[in-house]
């Protein structure tokens, strides 16, 4: 007989007492606590342990064999895995709803049938059917893919036992449940518990695993944080409902960076992959309009030109505001405070927008320049040279700071007919560019104002 313990979890972020608290310790939310019922000797995190316990070996024998990796067909996805897919790890892919992930894994599940063998899709919460409307709207070919419609984990794994797929998705981890557990699909103990068998599963068999998962209001994956730490991938798909474009990036990668981003557009067969993203980006761009400056952005190891605009109007009500789309606003903050400080620029008292156009985020300190330049030009109203990429990371003194990656981000520039490139004179020995662009060095934001406002 199982030995059972009630207790309360937070349902915010998985903070176990055996009290109910009005306020959670963990994440200081109210009233999030819900009774769960634990069976302790039935655990699959305990029998998991027990199964998996190796013997010690010494380091310099243990032999590992070259993992060959396996291509989902889709090269944006393969990138972001690092190269494609290590057989036998879990992946989890969370994001809005609506944003894609069901294409997304569909469209893989159909090359990887095709290639690797059976791969078994399991939808728990859409029928067969709209699967299968889904698949013909992306013309699948495949004839080792199965669906199967079902939230009862045991039976999920009756089903895995008998098909004896290469890969597995499970759609969505919020809609599968354990019978042994009394708490709803898509609790913290179900989530977790159920990672954890199908965690099992995946190792011991080495099939492939990938998770829906769905994010919270906050765009955080809804479910303990344990389910991050369990799977060896963890990505996300995002991108705004009103852009056609998706993207794909890691936040945790056991098998790879996770600094890549892939790059999708949704259309009506499904999603295909964007090649040339810094074209994408800039392709709804209007010229010669004040406070608009192209930068280059490092994604990973890729160069993405991309348009920055600013905004600068005098308060009316109350204390002046920033705000910034698709850059850290405190970042934003920082830069009027050069300016205010070095060159005297008093905008204090007017609102300042900042926005990265395309619902691209950028955390990268190399566009600060360009930043700094569009708030001046919107300021003073001056357009700059719409064929002009400014790069650069800005530091406290005003100075222009260097960048990696500098030939890389030039390079992209020249290959869509940019004509100058005004960046860190810190690079200027010793640059390797052939392609007919002008290089401008800058030192700080006194020589840069001087080439781009003069
Ligand atoms: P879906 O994969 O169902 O999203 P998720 O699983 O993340 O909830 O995709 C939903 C949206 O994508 C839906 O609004 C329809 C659209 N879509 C297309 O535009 N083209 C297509 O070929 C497909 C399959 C979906
Ligand atoms: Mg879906």
């Amino acid at each position: 007989m199982a030995r059972t313990k009630n207790k309360f979890v937070c349902q915010e972020c998985g903070y176990t007492t055996p009290r109910e608290l009005g306020k959670c310790p963990g994440c200081q939310a109210w009233s999030s606590f819900a009774e769960e019922t634990e069976i302790i000797s039935k655990s699959p995190l305990h029998r998991g342990i027990g199964q998996l316990a190796n013997k010690p070996e010494l380091i310099s024998d243990v032999k590992v064999a070259d993992v060959e990796r396996q291509l989902t067909g889709m090269p944006e996805f393969d990138r972001v895995l690092g190269g494609g897919i290590v057989p036998g790890s879990v992946i989890l892919i969370g994001g809005d709803p609506g944003i894609g992930k069901s294409t997304l894994l569909l469209q893989a599940s159909n090359a990887l049938s095709r290639k690797y063998g059976t791969v078994l899709y399991v939808t728990g919460e859409e029928s067969v059917s709209q699967t299968k409307i889904r698949s013909n709207r992306i013309g699948m070919t495949s004839d080792t893919l199965y669906v199967l419609c079902e939230n009862n984990l045991e039976l999920i794994e009756k089903h895995i036992d008998e098909l004896q797929p290469q890969a597995v998705v499970i759609d969505s981890i919020q809609a599968v449940y354990l019978t042994e557990f009394q708490s709803a699909p898509g609790s913290i103990t179900q989530i977790r518990e159920c990672a954890a068998h199908l965690l099992i599963t995946a190792k011991n068999r080495n099939i492939t695993m990938f998770f829906v998962g769905h994010v919270t209001k906050e765009g955080t994956l809804a479910g303990p944080r344990v389910l991050e730490h369990i799977v060896d991938t963890v990505l996300y798909f995002e991108g705004e409902r009103h852009h056609l474009y998706r993207v794909l990036r890691a936040v945790k990668n056991r098998f790879g960076p996770t600094n890549e981003l892939g790059i999708f557009e949704m259309q009506n067969k499904g999603l295909v992959d964007v090649k040339n993203p810094s074209q994408l980006f800039l392709s709804d761009r209007e010229e010669d309009i004040s406070g608009s400056v192209i930068v280059a952005s490092m994604e990973g190891t890729r160069p993405l030109l991309l348009e920055v605009q600013a905004l600068v109007v005098s308060t009316h009500y109350g204390t002046p505001r920033n705000t910034a789309t698709g850059i850290d606003r405190n970042r934003v903050a920082l830069l009027i405070a050069v300016l205010n400080k070095r060159i005297g620029l008093d905008i204090g008292n007017s609102d300042v927008f900042v926005n990265i156009t395309g619902g691209l985020r950028v955390d990268e300190p190399g566009i600060d320049h360009g930043v700094l330049m569009a708030i001046i030009s919107n300021h003073r109203n001056i357009q700059i040279d719409s064929h002009t990429v400014v790069i650069g990371e800005v530091g406290l003194g005003g100075e222009i700071r260097p960048v990696p990656h500098v030939e890389l981000r030039i390079r992209e520039a020249a290959k869509l007919g940019f004509t100058r490139a005004i960046f860190p004179a810190y690079h200027q020995k010793g640059l390797q560019i052939n392609d007919e662009i002008e290089l401008i060095g800058v030192k700080n934001i006194y020589d840069s104002l001087s080439v781009l406002f003069s």
